[in-house]
């Protein structure tokens, strides 16, 4: 993360006209909009961020960041991208934090327990305090699909964790040393590869795509121009509301 000066509010009369609150960033106090993002607030206070940003969505993980507000003891976490500023914010973002990843080839591998306990023992290492649960901005009960994982039960494990982010806030807050969500990512894998029911529509489209049912069609697109494509678009068939 670099620094430049803070922009000078006085000269832009949409932000004079907001009233500032502080917040601290490094230690150090910036005066920013109530209504920027934690990411925002960043930038706008002078921060270029080259690490720790990425779909500004909410979506890739990268934005990791913990905080605490002035008077109040509780350490929170959240995504830099999609947390709201809030007056006497600490805020430190955590770009990267290390944590143990298996190199495996899913083609050869079981979804089983013994999968999941060889590729990653340390999962029975998980001592159920909860902390990882505390961390997730997904509100992910990562506890919850540890306690499935020991259970070697992938199927579970993948189900609980799917709106995982990958942001790594659960590693950095494990007293039992996990990645939770590098092995949760081998229970999803497992599941989509060996265990999710496979869809018959899909297998068919498919041959009929191998077949060659649809190339006259697309030659016939491939010839249109943008008018004559943004026509047939706006003719096409949708499904009702
Ligand atoms: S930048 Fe991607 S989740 Fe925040």
């Amino acid at each position: 993360m670099e620094t430049e000066k803070q922009p000078e509010v006085t000269s832009d009369r949409s932000r004079s006209e907001v009233e500032l609150i502080p917040v601290y960033i490094m230690g150090k106090q910036y005066m920013v909009p109530p209504t920027l993002t934690i990411m925002k607030a960043m930038e706008y206070a002078g921060y270029t961020l080259v690490r720790g940003v990425g779909c500004r969505g909410g979506f890739c993980g990268a934005c990791a960041t913990a905080y605490r507000v002035l008077g109040d003891p509780k350490l929170y976490f959240g995504l830099a991208c999609q947390t709201v500023v809030q007056p006497d914010m600490y805020l430190a973002q955590i770009p990267f934090f290390p944590a143990q990843r298996s190199v495996y080839d899913i083609a050869q591998l079981e979804p089983t327990a013994t999968t999941l306990f060889t590729i990653y023992p340390e999962v029975l290492r998980c001592l159920g305090c909860g902390a990882c649960t505390k961390a997730c901005p997904q509100e992910i009960d990562v506890r919850t699909y540890m306690a499935a994982g020991m259970r070697g039960d992938v199927a579970r494990m993948a189900d609980l964790s799917f709106d995982c982010i990958m942001c790594g806030l659960c590693a950095a807050r494990c007293p039992a040393e996990e990645s939770q969500y590098n092995i949760a990512i081998l229970a999803r894998r497992l599941y989509g590869r060996y265990l999710a029911p496979r869809s018959e529509h899909l297998q068919e489209r498919l041959a009929e795509i191998e077949a060659g049912k649809f190339d006259a069609e697309l030659e016939e697109l491939k010839g249109l121009n943008k008018d004559e494509l943004t026509a047939r678009y706006k003719a096409r068939d949708i499904e009702p509301k």
